[in-house]
């Protein structure tokens, strides 16, 4: 409940956050594995350290140790010598000697030490150090809760071959000072470096996202009027770069196709307005003018004329663009495109044998292939008209389908009048016509028509052609999934 809610605050939500967040809990897991580690390691050194110095000190001890004429250890130092007296006064501090019932003979005046004359601890020292054979260390905590850590060992009198216990011990307090005061600065500093990348990640954080704060206003920005707006890259060739850069294409893209739009618009109006401009003169000049019936017939037929041009240029301006939206259904079915060639070619030699233009047809093959028939059958008629439309009395029109591997190539071809280089890349575009002498031509969307259902087909068009010589318009288009059935070897059932 309470977590549901803290992650509902906006800010927790914020990309800022969850970096610098990240990289504060990295650190505070880094430090934390730091503190631990250094604590143990610097415990151990602490630790060595003591064994040896304790080692040391028993040598000393023993070498100070003498035996007197009764057998009993006594400690023996130059009393001349300052810097002895004052070694064996510190090695004094904290020590016993005993004999091997467990009595304590000698030993520390520190009340505090009472545990180090326990017989039965001196009896089990002793028992460890014969079974081990090597000194023992242990950890005892005097009446002053000062920890002090003892070594003990054994001493033999060699004359009265008697076993002395003998043990040395020093003060851990300074040990652990040091390890509390390790522990006591590392938790001072832990939240202060805490701190410090806290303020760090959230700015650098911070920095980082001010860069896609400019890629989110540049897009808020983008309107109709400022389509092609382009971000400044940074030159850093980073990720963010590469954003700004798949933006600015994406705001290239939007930026044609508004553009592109634009123009369409544009070439509509205009081409409505011719044939809307001549009905209202027509009409116009009938009603002002006209003073006979037959007049008014006239017009009114050149004005439907007109009418009839318009419904044209409106139906052929809906079916375009249903077809380039991908509005118009594609409705697949197998069909031999020899069959629906023939059949189209057909149909069009009467306007073929009045213009004087041979038409032929020259598939030999049955060429299989799913196709949309009404939209390929569009494809056909547009490419003979306008073949038939551009070539001149006496010349030929030919059609032909072919199968080339997975595809199949249809090609219409024609003697005609050719297309000029520079118009040839244009010619798919809407309402673009070759400038002719004779402007009644067409309206110029047959061609961008034939691209969009090709296009939706997943094929492609070329053209060839030459001024005078003719032209080649080719539309390669995928056979669609019967020629992979076609092709494959039928397995003959023996048994
Ligand atoms: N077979 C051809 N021979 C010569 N020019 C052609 C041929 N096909 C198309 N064109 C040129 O391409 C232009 C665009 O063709 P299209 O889109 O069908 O428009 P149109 O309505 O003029 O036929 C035509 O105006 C014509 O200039
Ligand atoms: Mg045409």
């Amino acid at each position: 409940m309470f977590w549901r809610k803290l992650r509902d605050v906006k800010l927790f939500r914020t990309l800022r956050f969850r970096l610098a967040s990240t990289f504060l809990l990295l650190l505070t897991g880094v430090l934390a594995v730091v503190g631990l580690v250094g604590t143990q390691t610097l415990r151990t050194i602490l630790e060595n350290q003591s064994e040896a110095v304790l080692h040391d000190q028993l040598g000393a001890m023993k070498g100070y140790i003498h035996f007197d004429g009764q057998g009993n250890p006594i400690w023996f130092a130059d009393t001349g010598d300052p810097e002895e007296e004052a070694t064996v006064g510190r090695l004094k501090a904290v020590f016993v000697i005993a004999n091997d019932r467990g009595d304590a003979w000698d030993g520390s005046p520190d009340p505090a030490l009472k545990e180090l004359f326990d017989r039965n601890g001196i009896l089990s020292d002793l028992a460890q150090i014969e079974k081990a054979k090597e000194p023992l260390f242990k950890t005892i905590v005097g009446k002053d809760k000062v920890p002090y850590e003892v070594i003990s060992s054994t001493m033999t009198d060699a004359d009265l071959d008697r076993k002395w216990y003998v043990a040395e011990g020093r003060s851990l307090a300074a040990d652990r000072l040091v390890l509390r005061r390790f522990r006591r600065n590392f938790f001072i500093f832990l939240p202060i470096a805490l701190l410090a990348c806290a303020l760090v990640s959230w700015y650098s954080a911070g920095r980082v996202l001010e860069s896609l704060q400019s890629v989110e206003k540049a897009a808020q920005e983008i309107t109709g009027s400022n389509l092609g707006l382009q971000i400044q890259k940074r030159g850093a060739d980073d990720e963010l770069d590469r954003l700004i850069d798949s933006f600015n294409a994406m705001s290239g893209r939007l930026k044609a196709s508004f553009e592109q739009m634009r123009q369409f618009s544009t070439d509509v109006s205009h081409e409505l307005r011719t044939p809307l401009t001549a009905i209202q003169g027509q009409l116009e000049v009938a009603l002002f003018t006209a003073t006979r019936k037959e007049q008014l017939q006239e017009a009114i037929e050149n004005a439907l004329q007109d009418v009839e041009r318009l419904a044209n240029l409106v139906r052929a301006l809906l079916l375009l663009s249903q077809s380039e939206s991908g509005q118009i259904p594609m409705n697949k079915t197998v069909l031999d495109l020899r069959d629906l060639t023939g059949d189209l070619v057909d149909q069009f030699q009467i306007p073929a044998e009045a213009s004087s233009i041979q038409l032929t047809h020259e598939t030999r093959e049955s060429i299989l292939c799913e196709v949309d028939r009404t939209q390929i059958e569009r494809v056909i008629t547009n490419l003979l008209s306008n073949a038939i439309k551009y070539t001149p009395a006496g010349g030929w029109v030919r059609a032909c389908a072919e199968n080339q591997g997975a595809s199949i190539r249809l090609v219409v071809e024609d003697s005609g009048v050719g297309i000029p280089k520079d118009h040839l890349p244009h010619i798919f575009n809407r309402f673009y016509r070759v400038p002719d002498p004779n402007p009644e031509k067409g309206l110029g969307l047959g061609l961008s028509f034939v691209a969009s259902i090709v296009k939706a087909h997943s094929g492609e068009i070329q053209v060839h052609s030459e001024i005078g010589k003719g032209s080649r318009f080719e539309v390669i288009l995928p056979a669609g999934a019967v020629r992979i059935r076609s092709e494959t070897p039928v397995m003959q059932d023996r048994a």
